[in-house]
């Protein structure tokens, strides 16, 4: 049944109001979830619309003209994302991620990266802050992005070759434009700078060497991504994966590479180097060698909804805590008290019958 006032968009998924536990303690600055994993990354997703329509992200024929994005009033507000990263950050959260959809299309989302750089971890350090793009704003937005005090930024780009990134952005929008972004992040002092491509087979993948070569010796890190089952409209095979192995093995041909060691523990991607000194590249595995174990990632919908794992099919309205008129305090105890029961480990589940599952996609929720 649907409430009468309630936009379409949000009756897509459920998400029931999460219970505020009595006698809370307040926050610790270190949650820990059922398999003993802390709460450290937030990605906050600031629209659901975007201006491409990748085919593996966004379908034409699934996110059409008829599609229902979230009307503008089911969206929270910045003061409200602000007020809910300001408590997540003291249960340990240091690293924020902007995204999408495109977050670049939020009108104003420099005042909203304004905001969130003003807050402080617990020790009193600056937080991680970052934002995911496809690039295509960026030639115009990246002095503005840093001087509102954004960190680094990370670029979506599957292609040089002009005719397969258009077509695989599906809306026509030419590869040059993307490269001038790079290029204006980069000046504006965003780095490092990480460029992201997901590989699919048959699609991009001959693109693996000339990205390598066109990235090597910037300084920027490019990293490739293994093609996901997210969300349930992608149409996911597994035949469409290019193992990270392949396009490790495939680079090295090219261009001698090492592993390096990771950063921190349980990161998403794996790190390698040239030889010959020329930069870091990074191998993301997630179908082939999922990092569940080490999984830190809480993510905020654009309408508030907390989601515990990108494959999830439910989350948790903290928009309905904070417009009913919860304290800070409340709101705070309902998010560890969420993180506490956490037990997701989708990737290392995964099979021909998760695939099908109604999960949330990933235009709603963010990379
Ligand atoms: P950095 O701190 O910049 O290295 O961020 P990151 O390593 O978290 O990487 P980023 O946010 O750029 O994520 C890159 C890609 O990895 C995403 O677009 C997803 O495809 C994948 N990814 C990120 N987080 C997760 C996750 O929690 N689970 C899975 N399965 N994939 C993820
Ligand atoms: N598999 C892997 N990565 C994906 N992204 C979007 N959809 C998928 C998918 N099906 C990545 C994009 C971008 C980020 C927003 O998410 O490449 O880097
Ligand atoms: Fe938009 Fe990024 Fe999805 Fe492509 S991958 S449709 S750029 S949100
Ligand atoms: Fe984390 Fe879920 Fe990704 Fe595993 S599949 S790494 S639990 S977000």
């Amino acid at each position: 049944m649907s409430a009468p006032n309630v936009p379409a968009a949000e009756l897509r998924y459920a998400a029931p109001v999460p219970p505020i536990p009595e006698h809370a303690a307040p926050p610790s600055g270190r949650v820990l979830d059922r398999r003993g994993r802390r709460l450290h990354d937030l990605r906050i997703s600031v629209t659901d619309r975007c201006n491409f329509r990748c085919t593996y992200c966004m379908p034409k024929e699934i996110f059409g003209k008829d599609y229902a994005f979230l009307p503008h009033a089911s969206l929270l507000s910045f003061e409200e994302i602000a007020r809910l990263a300001r408590l997540f950050v003291a249960h340990g959260v240091e690293k924020i991620r902007l995204t999408g959809g495109e977050p670049l299309v939020r009108r104003n989302v420099e005042r909203l990266v304004e905001m969130l750089a003003q807050l402080k971890t617990p020790a009193g350090e600056p937080l991680d802050l970052t934002l995911t793009t496809n690039g295509s704003l960026l030639a115009r937005k990246a002095r503005s992005l840093h001087d509102a005090g954004l960190r680094r930024i990370t670029v979506s780009l599957d292609a040089l070759d002009d005719a397969v990134f258009r077509s695989m952005n599906d809306v026509d929008f030419p590869v040059a434009d993307v490269l001038a972004g790079i290029e204006a992040a980069d000046a504006a002092g965003l780095r490092p700078l990480k460029i992201n491509m997901v590989v699919k087979r048959g699609v991009n993948e001959h693109e693996i060497v000339p990205m390598a070569r066109r990235f090597r010796g910037t300084g920027h890190i490019l990293r490739f991504i293994e093609f996901m089952d997210v969300g349930a409209s992608n149409g996911w095979r597994m035949d469409d994966v290019v193992p990270s192995a392949e396009v490790a093995r495939r680079i090295a041909e090219a261009f001698p590479i090492e592993p390096l060691e990771a950063n921190y523990a349980g990161e998403v991607a794996e790190r390698w180097r040239y030889r010959d000194g020329s930069g870091e590249i990074g191998l993301i595995s997630s179908v082939t060698q999922p990092f569940c174990g080490g999984c830190t990632r809480a993510r905020l919908s654009t309408e508030g909804r907390l989601y515990t794992c990108l494959f999830a099919t439910s989350g948790h309205d903290l928009r309905a805590l904070l417009r009913g008129g919860c304290d800070d305090a409340h709101i705070a105890a309902a998010i560890g008290a969420v993180w506490g029961a956490r037990d997701d480990r989708y990737s290392e589940l995964r099979s021909a019958d998760t695939a099908g599952l109604r999960k949330v996609e990933m235009s709603y929720i963010g990379g």
